[in-house]
């Protein structure tokens, strides 16, 4: 059997192949530091593992689980939203919880998306949107991001576009704090793109893993006037409660989404574990101070990477929100792979370069901040000694 036509021009994930090749220096023993992936090295809050204990010690807990959730989780996403987005939503019928947010991309496409039609998607940008949107048969039109512009989309510009090739409907991701650059949300430019949906026949999918991360004013696309309309948000666990191997998310929207992504997921999985659930539940409700304790360790991890970058000649704005560092790589290298691929080689650490979240990340670099305070130090170090800059 060949694979499938729906998956030609879909490569493995550029970290998959890459990690590959770090476990080969490491078998030969280059020891690399890693500051490429954004998986959270530090563990949930105590709590949250005492209840997964508990709940799994109990022998009824282990049945297939209803298709939309736990109802306790959707009260305690409802509760979570209100909280801290000032957003109300119904938890019986306007909140799904998710295997992650990223299994949410996907669901979104298939449940929408017909051959041929158009999903924009931001250069720079998170490349499963890419992937999601081509495996559902769309064409893909992209939208560049830019420092001039705030890292925002230039909606007159998509908007011109679209009356130009005529279409009449599209999908468009967009994601506030920006991965890969750590741009902040904007109300302004969030009430801006609730409007051009509205005028264009655009269902905006916002998708807002990182809204606890170095950010001080988490905000929902879905706290917009008329929003409900034209938005479906994603969240997820993974970052803002160190919970990415547990794979929860959630996805909220009005009501009427809800049941058509439903009707695609429910017939993908079989629900989640419940003690998972019933944990992820007690982890929303965790207050100001955890979030404060590990953001005081990321700006911690912060300053060590402003330093590092520093010795590289990187620039780098310092006004970013989420898990990494987003800077501009000097003139004298081709591009941010070229500059990746030095320090790899020459100082056995890895740093993700630009160009992997599109075109318009080339001259880019992204650190993550997912490494203890000794491990940057040790970074710095190699790259004083080892690297001729
Ligand atoms: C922008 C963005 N969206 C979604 C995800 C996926 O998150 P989850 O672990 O909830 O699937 C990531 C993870 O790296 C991400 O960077």
């Amino acid at each position: 059997m060949e694979t499938a036509q729906r998956l030609k021009g879909i490569s493995e994930y550029y970290f998959s192949q890459k990690l590959r090749e770090i476990d080969a220096m490491n078998k030969a023993g280059r020891q690399v530091i890693n500051l490429g992936i954004g998986s959270p090295d530090l563990p949930p809050h105590p709590d949250v593992i005492r209840v997964l204990q508990e709940e799994a010690l109990k022998p009824h807990q282990h049945a297939y689980q209803s298709y939309k959730g736990s109802p306790v989780l959707r009260k305690a996403v409802a509760e979570w939203y209100r909280r801290w987005y000032g957003v109300e939503l119904d938890p019986e019928r306007e909140i799904l919880p998710l295997i992650g947010s990223k299994e949410g991309i996907m669901h979104i496409c298939m449940t929408y998306i017909n051959p041929g039609d158009t999903v924009l998607i931001p250069n720079p940008g998170y490349p499963t949107y890419r992937s999601a949107a081509t495996i559902a048969g769309a064409s893909v039109m992209e939208y560049a991001l830019s420092s001039d512009h705030d890292w925002f989309p230039d909606l007159e510009a998509i908007s011109q576009q679209l009356q130009a090739s005529g279409i009449r409907r599209a999908l468009m991701f967009v994601n506030y704090p920006h991965m890969p650059t750590g741009q902040l949300p904007v109300r302004e430019r969030f009430e801006e793109l609730v409007a051009f949906a509205q005028q264009n026949q655009v269902l905006l999918i916002h998708d807002n893993p990182y809204s606890f991360i170095l950010n001080d004013n988490p905000v929902s696309l879905l706290s917009v006037k008329g929003a409900k309309e034209v938005v479906i948000e994603l969240n997820s666990l993974s970052k803002s409660h160190n919970m990415a191997g547990w794979r929860i998310g959630m996805l909220v929207a009005d009501s009427r989404r809800v049941d058509e992504i439903l009707q695609f997921k429910s017939n993908m999985d079989s629900g989640m574990f419940l003690p998972l659930q019933l944990a992820a539940s007690r982890a929303l409700e965790l207050g100001k101070d955890w979030h404060d304790e590990v953001n005081d360790i990321y700006r911690t991890r912060r300053a060590r990477a402003y330093e590092l970058l520093q010795l590289l000649d990187c620039t780098c704005d310092h006004n970013q929100a989420g898990m990494f560092l987003w800077a501009s790589v000097p003139h004298r290298y081709a591009d941010g792979f070229a500059l990746s691929d030095a320090i790899l080689q020459q100082a056995a650490v890895f740093i993700t370069p630009g160009g992997i979240f599109g075109s318009a990340g080339n001259r880019y670099i992204r650190v993550s901040l997912c490494s203890t305070e000794e491990k940057f130090n040790e970074a710095i170090e190699r790259i004083k000694t080892r690297m001729t800059v």
